[in-house]
């Protein structure tokens, strides 16, 4: 097993680091934290509550404190939301304290994951292949700069994608 701190899944909406991220942490005897579920738990506010009253600027901010402060600590799972590596103290941080798995994902399998969720501003209008297309563009090379493992879950079952994760680490 690696020897980082923590370990710490980035990837795209949908690509199941909560759904993975949760069952992994259980077989490695990891504590498990969803940063936008911990956002959530602090402010009493669900994620799109606080886009719509502080506008995303607000809710990275927030991201960001938490991270820095999640960071400091170990022996955590860490299923960060798919636009923390937006900022760069986030990727220091993150890969400073963190063995980081990037999650990729087929454009198609997202848009199936996602098809019914209200839960993500960011594609609450317009159309979403193309909005996930264009987040796509600005952040995989993000993704793929602080990536210590790039693990592909498209079309994986999440024991699936558990147990060749584990062999992997
Ligand atoms: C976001 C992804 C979401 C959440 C917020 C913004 C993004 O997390 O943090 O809606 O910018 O891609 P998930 O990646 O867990 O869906």
């Amino acid at each position: 097993m690696n020897p980082a701190p923590n370990l710490v899944l980035v990837g795209p909406m949908g690509a199941g680091k909560t759904s993975i991220g949760k069952r992994l942490a259980q077989r490695l005897g990891l504590a498990f934290v969803d940063a936008d579920q911990r956002l959530e738990e602090v402010t009493g506010a669900a994620v799109p509550l606080i886009f719509e009253h502080e506008g995303e600027a607000g809710f990275r901010a927030r991201e960001a404190q938490l991270i820095a402060e999640l960071m400091l600590g170990s022996a955590q799972l860490l299923a960060t939301g798919g636009g923390a590596v937006l900022s760069a103290d986030n990727r220091r941080h993150l890969r400073e304290r963190g063995f980081v798995v990037y999650l990729t994902v087929g454009i198609e399998q997202q848009l199936e994951r996602l098809a019914r969720d209200r839960s993500r501003p960011l594609l609450a209008d317009g159309d979403r292949r193309s909005k996930l297309e264009a987040l796509a563009e600005v952040r995989a090379p993000l993704y793929r700069d602080i990536a210590d493992l790039v693990f592909d879950s498209d079309g994986l079952a999440v024991a699936t994608a558990v147990d060749r994760l584990v062999l992997q680490l």
